[in-house]
C-alpha cells in the first residue's frame, strides 16, 4: 500500500510545529535587522554584536527544533492510529513531481541554513574575540581595564593579541574560562579588583614576542622625567636619562642593559612569596653559554631558605616587568605632573600641585561621589587661603576641576576597588618596588655576589634642574636628590614616593 486515497494533511499541522515555525520566523527577521544594525553602526555596540550572532541565532535554532518535533510527534501519533496507512519511513519516490518538489525545496533550505550557520558562527567567532566584547560587555567589571588599555600605546592592539594569541588551543581555552566569566558575572560572583597578576595569560613568547622581536633591543634610549614640587610655586623638577634598554642579543652590540635579561644566553627564575610577586627571596640565573649557575637568596630576612625555595616560582619574562603594558593605572602624583607639564592644569596658581594630589588621593565608594569632593575641596582651599585672588582666578579653578574629575575616573575605579597601589607597574623603581624587588643589594650569593643595586647599571643620568636652574649637567654624574638623603644606594624611593601625596 503505497498511496493514500485522500490527500493527508501536512505533518506539520501541529501546535508544536506552529509555535516552533513562529520562534523561529520571529528570531530571523530579528537577526536580519540586528545584522543591519550591527553593519550600518559607526560604534560597535557589543549588545547588538551578542543578541545578533549568539543569542537570536540560538533562538531560531531552538524554534526550528520544536517544528521538527512537532512534526515527528505528530507522525507518531498518526500512525498508532492508522499503522497502515502511514509506514515507518517516508516513501521518497523522485518520479513523483509532488516529492521531487518537496525534495528540492528541502535541499535548498538546508543549504542556506548551513551557509547561514557557517557566517553565523564566523561572525560569532570574530565578535567574541573583539575589543569592544571583552571590553564592554560585562561593562563595569573590565571597565578599569578596557578605560586605561584605551590610553596606553596599545590602544590599537587588539585584547586578544596579549590575552589568547593565536591557535586554537588557547581560543578554546578562552571561551571556556569565557564561559565560567560570563556566568560569574550574572551571579555576581566576580572579585574586586580582579586578581593579578594573571595566573595563566599566555607565555609572552607567543604573544608579545608576535610583534616585539627581542634580538632588536640594544643601545640605550634618552627619557625626560618631569616632576612639580609639593611647594606654593609647584617647582618644576626635571631629569634626562639615558635608559640602557639593549642586551637582546650579543649580536647587535653589547650583551648588557636592560632586555640582557632576555638574552637567549640568560635564563632568570625566581620564587615570589606573596601573589602580586612583589616579595622575591629567592633568585637564580643561569647563563646558558658559560654554564654558570648562581642562586641568589634574600637576606636580613625572617624568611627561611626553606620557605624561600618551597615558593612558586616563575622563570622571568616580559610581563615580569611589563606587567601594565596596557592597563596602567598612573599614580596622582604623576598624573598630575603630566598634567601640569600639559598645561591642562595651571601651574601659576598657588600650592596646585599639592592641593589637586591630595584631592584625588582621597578615597571614595563611587566616582560621582569623587567628582562632587574634588571640586569642593578645591573651591574650599582657594576661598579660605587665598580669599584676595579667588573671584579674579575662578576660571583657572573651574578648569582644574574639571581635569581631576576626568583624571580621576582614568585612573581610580573605586567600583573595582582599582588604582595604582592595587596594580603597581614593575618597570622602573619610583612609585613601588619594581627592579628593586631583586636589585636591592640585598639579595646575595654563596660566593657574596649581589644583585646590584648601582645607580649606573640601568641608566646614566645627563641632565638635571630644577625650576629651570641646572642643577647637574656632567654626563655620568650622580643623580641629586632635591633633599639632602645621604647614600641613595641604602633608600627604597617607594617608601616616601607612594604615588600621592607625601
Ligand atoms: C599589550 C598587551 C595587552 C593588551 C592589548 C590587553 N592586555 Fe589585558 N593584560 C595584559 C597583561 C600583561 C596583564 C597583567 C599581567 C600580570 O600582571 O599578570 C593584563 C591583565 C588584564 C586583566 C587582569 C587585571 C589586571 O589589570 O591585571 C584583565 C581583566 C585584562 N587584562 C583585560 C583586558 C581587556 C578587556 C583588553 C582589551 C580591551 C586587554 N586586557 C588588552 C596585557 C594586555
Ligand atoms: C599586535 C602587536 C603587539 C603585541 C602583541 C604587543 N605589542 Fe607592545 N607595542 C606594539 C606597538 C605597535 C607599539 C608602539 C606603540 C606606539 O609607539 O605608538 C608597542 C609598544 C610597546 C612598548 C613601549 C611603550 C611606550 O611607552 O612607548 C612596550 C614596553 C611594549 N610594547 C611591550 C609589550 C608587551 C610586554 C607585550 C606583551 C604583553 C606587547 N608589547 C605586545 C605592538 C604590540
Ligand atoms: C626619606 C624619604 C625619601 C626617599 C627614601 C626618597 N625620596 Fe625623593 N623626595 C623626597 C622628598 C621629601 C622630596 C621633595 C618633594 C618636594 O619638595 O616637592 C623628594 C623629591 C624627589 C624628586 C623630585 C621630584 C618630585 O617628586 O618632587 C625626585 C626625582 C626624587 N625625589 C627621586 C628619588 C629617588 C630616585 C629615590 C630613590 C633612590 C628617592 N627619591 C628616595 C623624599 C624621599
Ligand atoms: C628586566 C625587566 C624587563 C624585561 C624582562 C623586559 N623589559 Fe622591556 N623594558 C624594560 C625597561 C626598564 C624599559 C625602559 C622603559 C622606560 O624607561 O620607559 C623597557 C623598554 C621596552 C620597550 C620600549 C623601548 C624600545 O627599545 O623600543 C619595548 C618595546 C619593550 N621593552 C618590550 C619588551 C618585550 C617584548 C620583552 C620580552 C621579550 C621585554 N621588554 C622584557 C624592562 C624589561
Ligand atoms: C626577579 C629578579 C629581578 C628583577 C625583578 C629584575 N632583575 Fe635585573 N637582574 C637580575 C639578575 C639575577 C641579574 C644578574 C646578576 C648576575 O649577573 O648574577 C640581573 C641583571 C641585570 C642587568 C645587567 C647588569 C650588568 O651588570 O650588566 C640589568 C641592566 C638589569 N638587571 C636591569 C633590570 C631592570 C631595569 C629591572 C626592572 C625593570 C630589573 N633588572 C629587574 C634579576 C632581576
Ligand atoms: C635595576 C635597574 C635600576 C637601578 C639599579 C636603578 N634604577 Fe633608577 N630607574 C630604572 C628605570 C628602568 C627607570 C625608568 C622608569 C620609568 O620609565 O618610569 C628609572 C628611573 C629613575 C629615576 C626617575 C624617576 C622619576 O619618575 O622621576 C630616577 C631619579 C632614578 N631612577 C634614580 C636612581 C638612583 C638614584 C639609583 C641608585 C640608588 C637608581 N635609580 C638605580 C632602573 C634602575
Amino acid at each position: 500500500m503505497t498511496d493514500a486515497p485522500t490527500k493527508t494533511p501536512s505533518l506539520s499541522r501541529n501546535f508544536l510545529s506552529f509555535i516552533g515555525l513562529i520562534i523561529a520566523l520571529v528570531a530571523l527577521v530579528n537577526i536580519g535587522f540586528l545584522v543591519f544594525a550591527d553593519l550600518g553602526a559607526e560604534h560597535v555596540n557589543p549588545y547588538v554584536g551578542v543578541l545578533a550572532y549568539v543569542v537570536v541565532p540560538g533562538i531560531m535554532v531552538f524554534g526550528l527544533a520544536l517544528w521538527v518535533l512537532g512534526m515527528l510527534i505528530e507522525r507518531r501519533r498518526r500512525r498508532r492510529h492508522a499503522p497502515d496507512e502511514i509506514q515507518l519511513y517516508p516513501d521518497i519516490d523522485l518520479n513523483n513531481p509532488k516529492t521531487r518538489r518537496t525534495f528540492a525545496f528541502a535541499a535548498v533550505g538546508l543549504t542556506v541554513f548551513v551557509l547561514v550557520s557557517v557566517v553565523g558562527s564566523y561572525k560569532a567567532y570574530h565578535y567574541t574575540d573583539s575589543d569592544a566584547f571583552c571590553g564592554t560587555m560585562c561593562h563595569q567589571i573590565m571597565h578599569p581595564e578596557y578605560t586605561a588599555y584605551k590610553a596606553s600605546p596599545h590602544a590599537r592592539v587588539g585584547c586578544v593579541n596579549c590575552h589568547i594569541g593565536s591557535g586554537a588551543t588557547w581560543y578554546v581555552k578562552s571561551k571556556f574560562s569565557g564561559a565560567y566569566q560570563v556566568y560569574a558575572t550574572i551571579a555576581q560572583k566576580y572579585p574586586k579588583p580582579i586578581p593579578t597578576p594573571v595566573e595563566n595569560l599566555r607565555p609572552a613568547q607567543q604573544t608579545c614576542e608576535q610583534c616585539h622581536w627581542p634580538e632588536k633591543f640594544w643601545g640605550a634610549q634618552m627619557k625626560v622625567f618631569n616632576h612639580f614640587g609639593y611647594d606654593e610655586a609647584n617647582t618644576p623638577r626635571e631629569t634626562r636619562m639615558l635608559i640602557k634598554v639593549g642586551g637582546g642579543s650579543a649580536a647587535s652590540g653589547l650583551a648588557g642593559g636592560i632586555h640582557w635579561h632576555m638574552n637567549i644566553n640568560n635564563e632568570i627564575t625566581y620564587a615570589a612569596i606573596d601573589k602580586q610577586r612583589q616579595k622575591i627571596p629567592w633568585v637564580r640565573i643561569h647563563d646558558r653559554k658559560s654554564g654558570r649557575v648562581t642562586e641568589y637568596f634574600l637576606e636580613n630576612t625572617e624568611i627561611t631558605h626553606q620557605q624561600a625555595l618551597a615558593a612558586p616560582k616563575r622563570v622571568m619574562d616580559c610581563v615580569d616587568c611589563h606587567n601594565r603594558p596596557s592597563h596602567i593605572y598612573e599614580p596622582p602624583d604623576r598624573a598630575v605632573d603630566m598634567a601640569l607639564l600639559g598645561g591642562r592644569i595651571d601651574r601659576t596658581l598657588p600650592f596646585i600641585k599639592q592641593q589637586a594630589v591630595a584631592a584625588i588621593t582621597k578615597d571614595f565608594d563611587t566616582t560621582d561621589r569623587a567628582k562632587e569632593s574634588i571640586a569642593g575641596d578645591l573651591h574650599k582651599f582657594y576661598k579660605e587661603n587665598h580669599a584676595e585672588s579667588y573671584e579674579a582666578r575662578k576660571p583657572q579653578i573651574d578648569s582644574a576641576v574639571t581635569e581631576l574629575q576626568k583624571i580621576f575616573a582614568t585612573i581610580r575605579f573605586p567600583e573595582m576597588k582599582v588604582d595604582w597601589r592595587t596594580h603597581p607597574n614593575n618597570v622602573g623603581h619610583f612609585y613601588s618596588s619594581g627592579c628593586f624587588r631583586c636589585h636591592d643589594d640585598q639579595h646575595v650569593s654563596k660566593d657574596g655576589k649581589r644583585i646590584s643595586k648601582d645607580c649606573q647599571i640601568c641608566h646614566s643620568l645627563v641632565g638635571q634642574a630644577a625650576a629651570g636652574v641646572v642643577m647637574v649637567e656632567t654626563p655620568k654624574a650622580d643623580f641629586q636628590h632635591p633633599i639632602d638623603l645621604g647614600d641613595l644606594r641604602s633608600m627604597n624611593c617607594a617608601d616616601c614616593h607612594t604615588g600621592s601625596s607625601m
